[in-house]
């Protein structure tokens, strides 16, 4: 790894020549631009406040907060990542509840700038996380995650940012004595002083998964019953949040070419394309909480695809993202698979979500988001410490390392259950409690 730092040290006289002129250069012409927009629009704090939307001193405490007046229909989505000295959240060493996976940093990751990024929105402020709060407003209920190992990803940071707030770690426990490290199916973790739990339901198609049925073709070993919602859906059906997520099993490799075909009430649609199947199987799901969901009691959110960051490759052919140690901050364009996978939860939630009915699903658009965070990944450091990094060859770039990027998912989701607590406040008796 020294190579990647190399660049930085001060002993590679060229390199910081060279990038001391380009950096004065900057400043020079946007001294330059500034004093031109300051003449022409009359005053360069008015040039401050426009262009880059601050007022006064440096934007943040201006701002008003999520759940305050003025901050109602804030797009927490539009925004920037910012350092922020304070982050991360937790430690992964101080986190029971994380899979060896995606503990970057005990596995050899050598930088930690990737957990030091804060999402600010650009009109309002979050609610800074608060896990005790969070625990307080989850008391006796359930919170529980459905979907692929990324929303596991997801649940698993959340597992951390709560426990934070809890000094009696032996107080958390999975029900059924399960440990995390490679359990499929689901896990219940309760949070006993709460008596609360945070759930994880490994579903990645979301629909049910059966053998194929008598007398079709002999390619198709399984099905996916696109009209269906996975069987586990008894079990979490009256959770009090529910966040969905999918995509990242919807693609040709993990269907059809694994003889995974799709199926519409008896008939196994030879012919039908995996993103087409994927939007069946969404709108499946918002007919499937439109009916069995009571949406007075329980939140529903959609998490959205969470976009990989494989260079000069794909994940079985040595795409890497290891040399990605800061975000792209710049705006950039999303690929046109992840359009695929966003587009089509846009349009069924716009088509099915629409006026006439209540809003039920509250979509947590991390897309965007994430996509400027190419240096999330696990990359070569999700082995354990014991093996050390995987070969340059077989990368991970679409599971993200703890503390990272889904913390910061989390830090949404947040603000979106408070906002929907307050918003419901039948359902919880000290609601009146004001915001943090
Ligand atoms: C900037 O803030 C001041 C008060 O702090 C307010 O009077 C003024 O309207 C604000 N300007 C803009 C453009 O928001
Ligand atoms: C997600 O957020 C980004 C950034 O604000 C926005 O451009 C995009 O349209 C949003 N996507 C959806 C599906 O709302
Ligand atoms: C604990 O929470 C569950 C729901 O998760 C609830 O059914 C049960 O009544 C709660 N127990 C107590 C003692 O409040
Ligand atoms: C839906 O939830 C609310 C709030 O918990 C409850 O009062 C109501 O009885 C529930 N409705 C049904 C049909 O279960
Ligand atoms: C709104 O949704 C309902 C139920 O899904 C449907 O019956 C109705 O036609 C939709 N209206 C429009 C304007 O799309
Ligand atoms: C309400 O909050 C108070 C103090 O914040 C706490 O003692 C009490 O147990 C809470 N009640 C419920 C039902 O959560």
């Amino acid at each position: 790894m020294t190579h990647l730092f190399k660049k930085l040290t001060p002993s590679e006289p060229s390199v910081s020549v060279i990038g001391f002129f380009f950096v004065s250069v900057f400043f020079i012409l946007c001294f330059f631009c500034l004093e031109y927009r300051a003449v022409t629009r009359g005053g360069l704090q008015s040039t401050l406040t426009t262009s880059f939307g601050l007022n006064g001193s440096l934007g943040q405490n201006r701002r008003p907060g999520f759940l305050e007046v003025g901050g109602d229909g804030c797009d927490v989505f539009d925004g920037n990542w910012v350092w922020d000295d304070t982050y991360p959240l937790y430690k992964s060493q101080d986190c029971l509840f994380l899979d060896e996976g995606f503990r970057c940093s005990e596995n050899g990751r050598p930088d930690n700038f990737y957990t030091k990024w804060r999402w600010q929105p650009r009109n309002c402020n979050l609610p800074r996380f608060d896990a005790k709060n969070m625990l307080e407003k989850l008391r006796n209920r359930r919170l529980v995650f459905v979907g692929d190992s990324i929303g596991r990803n997801q649940w698993e940071s959340l597992l951390c940012m709560l426990s934070s707030g809890v000094p009696d770690k032996d107080s958390i426990f999975e029900v059924n004595g399960n440990p995390i490290t490679k359990h499929t199916g689901s896990l219940v973790f309760k949070f006993r002083d709460f008596n609360c739990t945070v759930e994880y339901y490994r579903s990645p198609f979301l629909v049910v998964q059966s053998r194929s049925p008598v007398g079709a073709p002999k390619k198709v070993k399984t099905t996916l019953k696109l009209d269906q919602l996975d069987w586990s859906s008894l079990q979490w059906k009256d959770a009090d949040v529910l966040v969905f997520n999918a995509g990242h099993w919807w693609n040709y490799e993990k269907t059809i070419r694994g003889g995974s075909y799709f199926q519409e009430g008896e008939e196994v649609k030879m012919e039908m394309s995996v993103d087409k199947a994927f939007r069946r199987a969404i709108e499946t799901l918002v007919d499937w909480i439109d009916r069995e969901v009571n949406s007075s009691k329980t939140q529903v959110l959609f998490r959205s695809y969470a976009p990989v960051h494989f260079r000069g490759g794909d994940w079985k052919t040595g795409g890497s993202c290891h040399l990605e140690t800061m975000p792209d901050l710049g705006s950039l364009p999303v690929s046109s698979q992840t359009l695929v996978y966003s587009k089509a939860v846009l349009d069924v939630l716009t088509e099915r979500l629409n006026k006439s009915q209540v809003k039920k699903i509250d979509l947590l658009n991390v897309t965007y988001i994430s996509s400027q965070r190419r240096d999330g990944h696990s990359s070569l450091y999700y082995l354990g410490p014991k093996i050390g990094p995987a070969p340059l060859h077989r990368q991970d770039c679409s599971h993200w390392c703890l503390p990272g990027v889904p913390d910061s998912w989390n830090e949404l989701l947040y603000a979106l259950f408070l906002k929907w607590e307050y918003g419901h406040p039948l359902n919880s008796v000290n609601a009146s409690q004001s915001p943090v």
